[in-house]
């Protein structure tokens, strides 16, 4: 870490990380600026704004954003302070309004950003003021299979360059039907964790066996799920991948099963695998049958802050993080699975949830473990698998020879210096697009 701004905490040899990147502030000052103020962020789904004129209150890192449907239909970001002297315009979570109006002097926008109104223009303004340069501030926004993303960063690349080939492993989860999917939440709560232990632990299968010893002897004993051990991972043939930025671990297995999510059970799996052959033909048609029949993804993130899903790390200050956690199901799904989904998901990883308790100890005391003078000097240890990774011949990205594997950890590590040590985006890497995408699915749905 250093000198003029410019980074090196992980090294590339060795696997060692500098802690400290977990509480500084003049670090996460430029996190804000660099990472936050420059990726494409998740924000939300299009089916929490389904009509004209739908709002819903979202964030970009620190900055409260809008995310508004104007009259026409089309999708808005507007960063939540008027222009006057920036008072929030919006203060609830959702709801479908054509105008916002400041409630401090009371200039009135429009759900397109467009300052429609001020109190006293001719009398107090002499007709001097200059709206059409004080709509409320916008950020790009584009959008895959539904889910919103936004930058402010006007030299960005589209998001499908962004996402890259890691939309390839993405599909299989949020495109495989053609009635797209529906966003339930979120549900949120504040975690005293750096946003990056979070994410970090995304791709994390080593934790699992001994993190969740006991939540998973109670699914065993309960659900019927298999007990999970290291010799299980280790012999596991699932798959650890870096693509274009992004971390994936993903299932790859052709034994017609569906993908396991939170709420399968022993009572329930009939209930899954008769919907999961009930739509087999769509997603094979969509995905084509690598995709569809052999490509399960499992846990995951989308640089910067996106988790397992649609669930988001902000950040609140370097030892603090608002998680908001979303559950996503195919719109077209039986009400029963839905349910089963939006129970299972809460239990699991919701603020109570059995495996968020593991993990949320875990995060904190990572993140602790920076602030001590002592404990600071001394590195993390991410060499697991060193050298043991490289391109695949079925998949794309950098996929790591075993499931289990730090290579994803230090690759994220690399990314986030790309993006603190970078002027702007033309001196970030990004991977080309070289995966075949078969099927019908597209960036639109
Ligand atoms: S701060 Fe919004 S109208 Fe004055
Ligand atoms: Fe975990």
């Amino acid at each position: 870490m250093g000198d003029a701004r410019k980074y090196a905490v992980i090294d590339p040899v060795t696997g060692k990380l500098d802690r400290r990147i977990f509480s500084d502030q003049a670090t996460y000052d430029d996190e804000m600026e660099r990472i936050f103020g420059r990726a494409w962020l998740m924000i939300g789904h299009e089916s929490l704004v389904p009509e004209p004129d739908d709002f819903f209150h979202t964030y970009m890192g620190e900055d409260p954003v809008i995310l508004t449907r104007d009259g026409q239909g089309q999708l808005h970001a507007l960063l939540n302070m008027c222009r006057h002297r920036g008072n929030r315009v919006c203060r609830v979570d959702d709801g479908n309004a054509k105008r916002f109006m400041c409630t401090y002097h009371g200039w009135t926008y429009c759900n397109d950003g467009a300052l429609e109104y001020a109190p006293g223009e001719s009398e107090a303004y002499y007709d001097a003021l200059d709206r059409a340069s004080l709509g409320l501030i916008q950020a790009r926004v584009e959008t895959y299979a539904g889910i919103v993303f936004a930058t402010w960063a006007k030299d960005a690349p589209s998001l499908e360059a962004y996402l890259g080939d890691a939309r390839w492993y993405l599909d299989t989860v949020f495109n495989r039907r053609d009635d797209g999917m529906q966003a339930l939440g979120p549900m949120k709560w504040l975690e005293p964790v750096n946003w990056k232990t979070l994410v970090d632990n995304c791709s994390d299968n080593y934790h699992v066996p001994t993190s969740h010893l006991s939540s998973a002897r109670v699914q065993s004993r309960f659900l019927g799920r298999p007990p999970l051990s290291h010799e299980v991972q280790f012999a596991s043939p699932n798959k650890h991948a870096f693509v274009n930025g992004h971390s994936l671990t993903f299932r790859d297995a052709d034994d017609n099963m569906p993908r396991y999510v939170h709420g399968v059970s022993k009572e329930t799996m009939r209930l899954f695998q008769d919907y999961h052959d009930a739509t087999m033909p769509e997603a094979e048609r969509r995905l084509g049958s690598l995709r569809a029949r052999r490509v399960q993804l499992a846990n995951h993130s989308i640089f910067p802050n996106g988790i397992l899903g649609l669930r988001l790390a902000l950040p609140r200050g370097p030892l603090k993080t608002e998680f908001w956690h979303f559950v996503l199901v195919e719109q077209d799904a039986p009400e029963e699975i839905k349910r089963v989904i939006r129970i299972g998901s809460q239990a699991n990883n919701g603020a109570a949830g059995l495996f968020e308790q593991d993990d949320v100890d875990n995060w904190r005391q990572v993140t602790e473990a920076s602030t001590s003078r002592l404990r600071r000097r001394h590195t993390q240890d991410l060499s697991m698998g060193l050298g043991h990774a490289g391109p695949h011949s079925d998949y794309p990205g950098l996929v790591s020879e075993r499931y289990i594997s730090e290579n994803n950890q230090r690759l994220f590590y690399r990314r986030w210096e790309e993006f603190m040590n970078a002027e702007s985006w033309a001196q970030i890497p990004l991977d080309p697009i070289t995966a075949h995408f078969d099927g019908t699915a597209t960036m639109r749905g």
